[in-house]
């Protein structure tokens, strides 16, 4: 099956970035290891601080997919726009955070994303994308 790990502004600098909140590990670190491990999967992998540059590659990916792991970074809190594209997709995209948003500042715990979402992940560090994963991989009942 093929993935896109979608990842919004600042989470670049995950591994040097808040590491009490975000880890120590770099991303594309861990993107290695999840390849590695999944190796019968493709996991393409994109990262943008800019929206407009998420909102392109969910329209241009979709269709190229079986499913989404969308860190929107916090265009999650704000992002009507990235949520009309989520809509627009047929694609599943899931919610992945690293953090427990639902544990932090009040602003942190609305998500545009949420409603238009197969489902979220979030508080798992890193290992939240391969929840992510799992779950597109496990059938359903
Ligand atoms: C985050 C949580 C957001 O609130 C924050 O703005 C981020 C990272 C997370 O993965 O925990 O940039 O999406």
């Amino acid at each position: 099956m093929k993935f896109l790990i979608l990842n919004g502004p600042n989470l670049n600098l995950i591994g040097k970035r808040e590491p009490e909140l975000y880890g120590v590990t770099d991303f594309l670190v861990y993107l290695e290891s999840l390849r590695n491990f999944y190796s019968q999967h493709e996991i393409a992998y994109f990262q943008s601080n800019a929206e407009g540059d998420l909102i392109d590659q969910l329209h241009e990916k979709a269709l190229d997919c079986d499913g989404i792991l969308l860190n929107a970074g916090a265009y999650t809190h704000t992002s009507i726009a990235l949520a009309d594209a989520i809509k627009a997709i047929d694609t599943p995209v899931i919610e992945v955070h690293i953090s427990n948003v639902g544990a932090r500042e009040a602003f942190r715990r609305r998500s545009y994303m949420a409603v238009v979402c197969r489902g979220t992940i979030s508080g798992f560090g890193l290992l939240s994308y391969e929840l992510a994963l799992l779950s597109f991989l496990t059938p359903g009942e």
